[in-house]
Formats: structure tokens, C-alpha cells, sequence
């Protein structure tokens, strides 16, 4: 990995206490963040495999797009804080830098902007993939579907060792999800698809795309649209998170890029995950009123409840995390914007907020709201059905999904992810006809 002297390549020692056999392990060192041992002849040497079911000690790649330090509660992408890039930036330059690795200058800007904005459409036929499903079916399992079968239109821009080819994939990726996005909302709603409008911007275009109907003119709010921008911003990539690591096995295989984010949508729906955002409204309607709040936290502690608090904990952030922390300004200035002033929602995140960080139960365990928490109010407030968050989410994680990908693909050495397991089960056994079977 680093091309590190022998002589000053840092080491780990791993030594069999039963045996006394030891196996030297080279260390790495990034630009920042925990450094890493080097495991990759571990079984070669010592016959062993590591064991960490959920990854909780483990780095899966190198990457050079985000860095999240979980202690501080810091994220940046490309070296550029969250914080600047949701006060300062747009979405779709935020795209630039994390596919193609520094902010764009202005020429670059308007070259991009006119790829992306060129390829907003969707294949007409594509359309009659919708028909498919019952006009009730949740949002994300349409996406599932709808964008796996993108691969079936593209198959001049499926050969990923063709880097042009590479480009044009995550460019109709990043333009048409969206799209797709807008129009399983207008499904699952009975009103009609709405093309795509060259004149407007990514944001603006997305929720003209959802929200006009043929019955009259609809105007863009310019306040609902910086919104929409930050928000996608602020989702846009998180180093190796469930759904990213989805994508980037699958793209191990050499699977096209359109089925891998077809699977990190799949992987991104789980509440644990993306469908968390849903499942914090649905939680504060249950709550219903802050007098409820303190029978709520006790169901979240007790081990036997299923009941968790949604939007709350992180695998990494044991500090706050900093995209909640623009949330939360966000959702107030959305909604004093929209002269949504005190919403009760809002009013009771916050003091679910305040009183769960005064319990010993989620301060020891480090328990933050992490990015799900308020994204909720925002989207509710911006109009979006509580079932389209997560669609939201993804239409945004789309550009790291990509982003991740082609990063691995141009990885000199890829090659496909196969880790192994702690057998188990029983060990080598005769096989018995039925009729001797007791
Ligand atoms: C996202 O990885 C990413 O980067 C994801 C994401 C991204 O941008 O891609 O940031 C997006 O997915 C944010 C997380 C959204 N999910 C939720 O809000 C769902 C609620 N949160 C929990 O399910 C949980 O906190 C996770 C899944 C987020 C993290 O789970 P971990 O790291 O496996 O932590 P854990 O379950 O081992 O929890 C440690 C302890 C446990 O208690 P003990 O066994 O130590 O007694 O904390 C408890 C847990 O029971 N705990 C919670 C809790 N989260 C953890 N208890 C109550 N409510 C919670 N929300």
C-alpha cells in the first residue's frame, strides 16, 4: 500500500500466547484518523482470520473522499468541513468534488451543471416499469426496481474499465435518480410523471418535479429549494457506511454501476439506516405529546423492548453529529421561513433532545442525535410524505455511492470482496436415508 522503506515501515506484533508463534504485521498511516494494521497475510502466516461481524475494527478500503472523526464529531469531504460545504456550497458542486476529487472552477461548474442538467430524462419506456406496482407500494421498493432496470437502457455506458464510460454512468446516475425519485412520488400519489426543466437548477428542478401539477403554473420557493440543496449536501457521502459498502461489494464483482446502486438503495431502506429519517416521524407521532416523552426513553433502555429511539446513536459519532447540528438551524429557519412558527413536531424533537442528553442511560452511552433526527421535520415541512424520506436520502447518497464506486474501480488493484467466517455448525457427519432417519 504505502511504498514506505523497510527500514521505517512501522509494524504490530502478533504473538500466540498458546504457541509463542508471532507474526510481524505492517502498520499504515493516513492523513488523518486511527492508522491501520495490515492484515492481509495474517492467514497466509498464522492460518487464523480476523473476526469483527459488524466491522466495528475494521477498514474495508483507502479512500480519499470523506473523513469522519467520530470523537469530535468532524466531517469533511475532500478536506472541505460539512459545515462550509452546506453554508457555502451547492449540491451539485459538492458532486464535482467528491467524483473528481477538488471544487470545480467555473468553467468546469458550467461544463458539469450542463452534463448533469442534459441528462435528467428518463427512457420513455421506463415509465411502464411504474404500472408494475400497486399504487400503495412504499416508495424505496419502487426505486429498488426502477433503478436496477436502468442498467436494461444503458448498454453503451456498461463497461467500467472504459473510463468515459465510467463518466457517462455516474453522470445519468446522478441526473436521472432524481427523476425516478419524482416520479415514484407522483405514482404512489395518482398524478401524473413531470418532465424535467432545463432552466432550473438541481434542487429547484427536483421539486418542481415532485410538486407541480398540470393544473397550474407552480413556483419554485426559493427557501424550500436552499433547503432541499443543504439537505441533499448534508447527505451526500459518509465514508464506509452500510449502503456504501453494499455498493462497493458489489462493484467487486464488476457488477455495472446502475445494479450496484440499485443494492445500496436496498441496503439504505433498512431503519437502522436510512429508513431511520421515516421512522423518527413516525416515533414523534407516537410520543405524541412531551408528557410522554420519559415513558418512551425507558422503553428505548429496556432490552426487552424493541423499541428504539430513532434518529438517535451512531457507529462511529460519539459526539454530536454535525450534520444534525445544521439540521437543526435549518428546520428552525425552514419553518419560521414558512411562518411555521413552534411546530409541535419540532418543538417535541427538541425536548426529546434536551432530556434524553440529561439521562445517564444515552450520555454514558454516548447516544447524540445523528443526521436522521431533524432531517424528518424539514421534509414534512417542505411537503414530502413521510414515506419519500428515504428516497430523498438515497437521491442524495447517490453521488457518494458513485463517487465510492468509481473510486474502487480505478483502485489499480481491485479485486472482489470475499471475506471468510467462524465456522460453527456441525462438524463432518454420514449421511442417513429417510427411512433409517429416527
Ligand atoms: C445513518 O454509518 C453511517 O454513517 C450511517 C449514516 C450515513 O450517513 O450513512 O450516518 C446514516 O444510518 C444514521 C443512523 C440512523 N439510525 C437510527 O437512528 C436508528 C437508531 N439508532 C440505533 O439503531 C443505533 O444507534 C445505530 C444502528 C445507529 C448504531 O448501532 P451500533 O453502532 O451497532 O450501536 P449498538 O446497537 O451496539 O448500541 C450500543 C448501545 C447498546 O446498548 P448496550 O448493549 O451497550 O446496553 O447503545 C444502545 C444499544 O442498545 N443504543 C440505543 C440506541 N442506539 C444504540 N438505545 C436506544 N436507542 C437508540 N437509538
Amino acid at each position: 500500500m504505502s511504498d514506505t522503506s523497510d527500514k521505517d515501515q512501522k509494524t504490530f506484533t502478533l504473538t500466540n500466547d498458546q504457541t509463542g508463534e508471532s507474526c510481524k504485521l505492517p502498520v499504515h498511516d493516513g492523513t488523518c484518523g486511527p492508522s491501520v494494521i495490515d492484515v492481509r497475510k495474517l492467514y497466509a502466516e498464522t492460518g487464523h482470520f480476523t473476526f469483527d461481524p459488524s466491522f466495528t475494527s475494521t477498514g474495508s478500503c483507502k479512500s480519499r473522499l470523506t473523513f469522519i472523526d467520530g470523537e469530535e464529531g468532524i466531517l469533511m469531504h475532500r478536506g472541505y468541513s460539512i459545515e462550509d460545504l452546506a453554508n457555502k456550497s451547492s449540491f451539485l458542486e459538492l458532486a464535482f468534488l467528491l467524483l473528481y476529487g477538488d471544487l470545480p472552477k467555473p468553467d468546469e461548474m458550467s461544463e458539469f451543471k450542463e452534463n448533469i442538467t442534459y441528462h435528467t430524462m428518463v427512457h420513455e419506456q421506463l415509465n411502464f416499469f411504474f404500472r408494475g406496482f400497486r399504487h400503495d407500494a412504499h416508495p424505496m421498493a419502487i426505486m429498488c426496481g426502477v433503478v436496477a432496470a436502468l442498467s436494461a437502457f444503458y448498454h453503451d455506458s456498461l463497461d467500467i474499465w472504459d473510463e468515459k464510460q465510467r463518466e457517462i454512468s455516474a453522470h445519468r446516475l446522478i441526473a436521472k435518480i432524481p427523476t425516478l425519485a419524482a416520479m415514484t412520488m407522483k405514482y404512489t400519489m395518482g398524478q401524473p410523471f413531470v418532465y424535467p426543466r432545463n432552466d432550473l437548477n438541481f434542487s429547484e428542478n427536483f421539486l418542481h418535479m415532485c410538486f407541480s401539477v398540470p393544473a397550474e403554473e407552480y413556483k419554485v420557493n426559493p427557501i424550500y429549494a436552499r433547503a432541499m440543496d443543504k439537505i441533499f449536501i448534508l447527505h451526500a457521502d459518509h465514508e464506509q457506511n452500510a449502503s456504501t459498502s453494499t455498493v462497493r461489494l458489489a462493484g467487486s464483482s464488476q457488477a455495472n454501476p446502475f445494479a450496484c446502486i440499485a443494492a445500496g438503495i436496498a441496503s439504505l431502506w433498512g431503519p437502522s439506516h436510512g429508513g431511520a429519517n421515516q421512522a423518527v416521524l413516525e416515533m414523534l407521532d407516537q410520543i405524541g405529546h412531551k408528557d410522554n416523552i420519559p415513558e418512551f426513553l425507558e422503553r428505548a433502555k429496556d432490552k426487552d423492548d424493541p423499541f428504539r429511539l430513532m434518529g438517535f446513536g451512531h457507529r462511529v459519532y460519539k459526539n454530536y453529529d454535525p450534520r444534525a447540528e445544521v439540521l437543526k438551524v435549518s428546520a428552525d429557519e425552514v419553518l419560521s421561513d414558512l411562518g411555521v412558527d413552534n411546530d409541535p413536531q419540532l418543538q417535541l424533537a427538541m425536548e426529546l433532545e434536551r432530556i434524553a442528553l440529561e439521562d445517564p442511560y444515552f450520555v454514558d452511552r454516548k447516544l447524540f442525535p445523528n443526521v436522521d433526527f431533524y432531517s424528518g421535520i424539514i421534509l414534512k415541512a417542505l411537503g414530502f410524505p413521510t414515506s419519500m424520506f428515504t428516497v430523498l436520502f438515497a437521491v442524495a447518497r447517490t453521488v457518494g455511492w458513485i463517487s465510492q464506486w468509481k473510486e474502487m474501480i480505478e483502485e489499480p488493484s481491485l479485486r472482489i470482496g470475499r471475506p471468510r467466517q467462524l465456522y460453527t455448525g456441525p462438524a463432518a457427519r454420514p449421511y442417513v436415508d429417510i427411512d433409517k432417519r429416527k
